[in-house]
């Protein structure tokens, strides 16, 4: 986490304290360094240079209206799941040009949308798709972009549950069936086939299983291309891992060139949809002591934020780093820092070494910038964080944090 840092033994994001934010704003809040996006994003610019290649930016990974804005203003498209996503997207800036629609189920409204603004393309995975489609598209005398998801079935070494390359998962067409629908497409005036593509997982440490689903992509694209098919690019998703721990992901250079070397053969432009590699690193989730207990078994920490917050280590037992803001120098001890929802599985870290804290201390959890405030839910009825986006010297609110009424607005009593 290159943009927060340890000054004059308190932690701070960019030049703002920490503990300044939690004074302002209270906690828990999710605190993101803008300085940290916008360089992420020109290390992609640039490793990807050389090559005609387009950044959709994964909007799940972190839909913040302000972060998205600020993604788009380089220059960044989206890749987006929901007509949700899509509506997010659009008032964020993004070009509708620059959006490709993934995800394994599309419902008729959200195609209907997604074609009347023009999006870039369909990243299509079942025949249904394909049907469903070309009604839409007939209905509003559209035609609908088509990119073909592609299951390689190749194993990458990533938490299965993040694993989406294998036939055991319910994503991407197996080739055959991609052969077949292509036939479908082509008898169909609404419909238009501009490229193939594939997401084989997140939080990829390693590249050759990339290598392997790039080199499958192009020679699929190939064999297309030879079939009379016009294919405009090859869309290689996102999943470039990032460091939580002791990781040593690749570098963003070795990725591109990993991505470029597979797919220049076939002159077909490159899209990728990284998501986790922008907003990872950039954020934090900031929360008070709420209180320390023991068992004749455990020492505990009880915070403010809980699992509704951050559901990632209680969903795929992941690893993020826990710090206290103010730094002590005292001896340490083995804690599970724990939230206060009513879950035994509401734990933020297990065993994690921290020197002795109390009630209104503040901590932190690291790399929380990916797939936190994105998956937060009211569970516990828990109002969602406040987040806030530090800009060298400044910050500002760019969620406040929901109020009691906001969690029963919508209900009818
Ligand atoms: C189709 C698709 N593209 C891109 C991404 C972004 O992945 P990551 O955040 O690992 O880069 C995902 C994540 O699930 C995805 O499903």
């Amino acid at each position: 986490m290159e943009h927060f840092s340890v000054r004059h033994g308190e932690t701070h994001c960019e030049n703002v304290a920490l503990r300044t934010i939690a004074e302002a704003v209270g906690t828990p809040s999710y605190v993101y360094s803008k300085a940290s996006i916008k360089s992420q994003l020109q290390k992609l610019k640039s490793a990807f240079a050389s090559y005609p290649t387009h950044i959709c930016y994964a909007v799940k990974a972190n839909s913040n209206l302000t972060l998205l804005s600020e993604i788009f203003e380089e220059d960044v498209g989206a890749d987006i799941v929901s007509l949700g996503e899509l509506e997010r997207a659009l008032k964020a800036g993004v070009k509708p040009s620059a959006v490709a629609f993934s995800g394994v189920g599309k419902r008729d409204d959200e195609l209907r949308r997604a074609l009347e603004v023009g999006i870039f393309s369909f990243n299509v995975e079942s025949l249904a798709e394909v049907e469903n489609l070309a009604r839409v598209a007939k209905e509003l005398g559209k035609i609908a972009p088509i990119s073909l998801r592609i299951n390689p079935n190749i194993d990458v070494k990533t938490n299965p549950k993040i694993a989406t390359g294998l036939f055991s998962t319910k994503f991407g067409l197996v080739e055959a069936e991609a052969l077949e629908l292509v036939q479908t497409i082509a008898e169909q005036k609404h419909l238009r086939l501009k490229g193939v593509g594939c997401h084989i997982g997140s939080q990829i440490l390693d590249l050759s299983p990339m290598k392997e689903a790039a080199e499958r992509m192009a020679s699929f694209a190939a064999k297309l291309v030879a079939l009379g098919q016009k294919l405009e690019f090859i869309d290689m998703g996102g999943g470039l891992g990032i460091r939580y721990k002791n990781e040593e992901p690749p570098s963003i250079k070795a990725y591109a060139e990993t991505l470029i070397n597979a797919i220049k053969p076939t002159g077909l432009n490159l899209i990728i949809e990284p998501g986790r590699l922008v907003v990872g690193n950039a954020g934090a989730l900031l929360c008070s002591v709420l209180a320390t207990k023991k068992t004749p078994k455990k020492s505990f920490v009880i915070v403010d934020g809980a699992m509704n917050d951050l559901v990632r280590p209680a969903m795929y037992d992941a690893y993020h780093g826990i710090a206290c803001v103010a730094k002590k120098n005292g001896p340490e001890a083995l804690y599970d820092v724990v939230g206060p929802v009513c879950e035994t599985g509401d734990i933020f870290g297990e065993n994690r070494s921290l020197p002795e804290l109390k009630s209104g201390d503040l901590i932190y959890l690291e790399s929380a910038g990916a797939y936190g405030s994105s998956m937060a839910s009211n569970y516990n009825t828990r109002p969602r964080a406040a987040e806030v986006l530090v800009d060298g010297d400044h910050f500002k609110i760019v969620k406040r944090r929901e109020s009691l009424d906001d969690l029963w607005r919508d209900e009818i009593l």
